[in-house]
């Protein structure tokens, strides 16, 4: 039995995999209708989603299996002090996988540690957001035709974004990845990041504040949210959340092929006027999400068509 928690304990080989079997689903959907016949995703979110929780329960819909949800954590018994370990467990006799999101960064490993069907993290606080990392790694595929040489610009909050972590981790696998880091001073990314991912994958790459000055090196844009639930005071979000605006004046020198993608939600890094450029991807990565989800959710059950 196999969870996932990191996106690192997927091999380069399982991520293509993964993204070839998204792939085919893409293209067959009727192939994949029934695959999940008789099974069971529980999805158990202790912090607030749209895309994650609703592409999780769409994917095992999609693939012909059924769906139990908790949606917060005062709606469950954790209102009352019961433990991550006792959830899991429970949560193990009534379904045959688990997607977890919690605000404690490493709860959805303890609960792996004591589920006895694969639990699957769907974002534990600052830390990891694996299959966003795969959503993105799937969108990038899609639109570009490859993951190796190119360049990929972070714009935003490098510092808390788990979604930039993890994807950072993934694309330093690739050859010939360049990364352009666009944040302020104080949303800078960790240095363990850059030691223990950049540096030590030979990886090139640049810090900077001066995002229209690099727009036209990119050949991807990751924009991401500033998010308030991550600040210990209001006074340096107001301060930092509306630095970086992307407006259709800053892609004047952009690639024609650049690809502009946001894991959502979006409060006001991307211009609405935006939406409609053919470069702007944020929405079709919502699709991909619920995609690939459905390859993850086969792989982890040992479930081919
Ligand atoms: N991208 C993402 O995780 O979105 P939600 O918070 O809506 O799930």
């Amino acid at each position: 039995m196999r969870s996932l928690i990191d996106i690192q304990e997927l091999s380069t080989d399982e991520i293509n995999e993964l993204i070839a079997v998204a792939s085919d689903i893409i293209d067959n959907p009727k192939k994949y209708s029934e695959v999940c016949h008789g099974k069971k995703l529980a999805t158990m979110f202790f912090e607030p989603s749209t895309r994650t929780r609703l592409s999780f329960e769409s994917a095992m819909y999609e693939l012909g299996g059924n769906v139990i949800s908790v949606s917060s954590a005062e709606s469950s018994s954790a209102a009352k002090g019961e433990s991550v370990a006792d959830t899991a467990r429970t949560l193990s006799c009534y379904a045959d996988i688990i997607a977890m999101r919690h605000p404690k960064e490493g709860a959805p490993l303890v609960a792996s540690m004591h589920a006895s069907v694969p639990v699957i993290n769907a974002g534990d606080g600052g830390h990891n957001h694996p299959t966003q990392t795969l959503t993105d790694l799937l969108t990038i595929f899609r639109e570009k035709g490859r993951l190796d040489n190119m360049t990929i610009g972070f714009c935003g909050d490098l510092k808390f974004g788990r979604t930039v972590h993890s994807l950072i981790s993934a694309m330093s696998r690739y050859s010939g990845v360049k990364f352009v880091l666009i944040s302020p001073e104080e949303l800078k990314l960790p240095s363990y990041v850059k030691r223990d991912i950049l540096r030590k994958n030979g990886c090139e790459y640049k810090q900077t504040t001066d995002f229209e000055g690099v727009i036209p090196e990119l050949d991807i844009l990751y924009m991401t949210r500033v998010q308030r639930e991550r600040f210990f005071n209001e006074e340096d979000y107001l301060r930092l959340k509306d630095r970086y605006i992307l407006t259709p004046d800053k892609l004047e020198n952009a690639k024609p092929d650049l690809r502009i993608l946001h894991p959502l939600p979006r409060v006001n890094e991307i211009s609405v006027a935006i939406d409609n450029d053919p470069r702007a991807c944020y929405f079709k990565q919502v699709y991909y999400g619920k995609i690939i989800r459905m390859s993850l959710i086969m792989k982890l059950l040992g479930l081919e068509v």
